[in-house]
């Protein structure tokens, strides 16, 4: 499986993805709620870095930033079509330096000669392998500042449950609940997430990021098996 494969469904075109999102059926509204709360807590509003591996188009990242600007906002993504959308949504960012970058969130992480203080991915890990998701928070440990947080929000198995569980769960999840999306573009959600999607067990995820220095981490709160889970090197804040 090429990331190309994988993000297929996003490159094509962005509308589906908006439709599930204005519906909210994959928690945004709650789950970005408490990226902002995230934010808001940090003390170096308009100082920070930030980098958004798999930005999209940031429609959603977009007001948190505006709450809490960064000095500095790159955003990666291996979609065209999201980034064309991106400049709009991020266009109002007071006293911001933009940068969106066309390209896969690997790479971009490994090959980042910046030091970041917050690294944000939403939904976008679960598409990588195992192996490459031991590369990512290796690269994460390399280029996080020493006091820096991962915001990882992402899907996330239970402890225990198969791929083949959780797809088949999660599969049943969207079929019943996603109504308002039109049968022929839920069956290609569906095929995308059956054929694309490897999330990882919250445990496997920490040992991870353990072994690539980053011995905090928490699951700052999840809705179904969306998650939000903050990495940092020693110590996490009061939340
Ligand atoms: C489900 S969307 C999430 C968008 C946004 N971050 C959010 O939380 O709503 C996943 C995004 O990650 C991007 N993506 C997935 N794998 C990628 C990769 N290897 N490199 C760059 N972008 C990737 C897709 O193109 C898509 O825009």
């Amino acid at each position: 499986m090429t990331s190309a494969e994988s993000t297929a469904i996003f490159t094509r075109s962005w509308s589906l993805y908006d439709l599930i999102t204005e519906h909210n059926y994959m928690f945004h509204n709650e789950i970005y709620a408490e990226v902002a709360r995230l934010l808001r807590l940090r003390d170096d509003a308009e100082r920070y870095r930030l980098l958004d591996l798999g930005c999209g188009n940031a429609r959603y990242l977009a007001p948190c930033l505006r709450q809490s600007p960064p000095a500095l906002y790159e955003g990666v993504d291996l979609s065209e079509a999201a980034l064309i959308e991106a400049r709009g949504y991020l266009a109002d960012l007071p006293d911001c330096r933009v940068t969106l970058t066309h390209g896969d969130l690997l790479t971009a992480v490994q090959s980042t000669g910046k030091t970041w203080d917050v690294i944000f991915t939403g939904f976008a890990v679960h598409h990588l392998t195992t192996a490459d998701k031991v590369h990512f928070f290796e690269a994460v440990g390399r280029c996080l500042s020493e006091q820096g947080k991962l915001i990882l929000v992402d899907v996330v198995r239970e402890e225990n449950q198969s791929r083949a569980d959780y797809l088949q769960d999660y599969l049943k999840c969207m079929r019943d609940t996603w109504v308002k999306v039109p049968p022929d573009q839920l069956e290609e959600a569906c095929t995308h997430v059956h054929d694309h999607d490897y999330p990882e067990h919250f445990s496997t995820l920490q040992a991870m990021a353990t072994a690539a220095g980053l011995k905090a981490s928490r699951i700052v709160n999840r809705y179904g098996q969306h998650h939000i889970l903050l990495f940092a090197r020693s110590s996490l804040p009061e939340l």
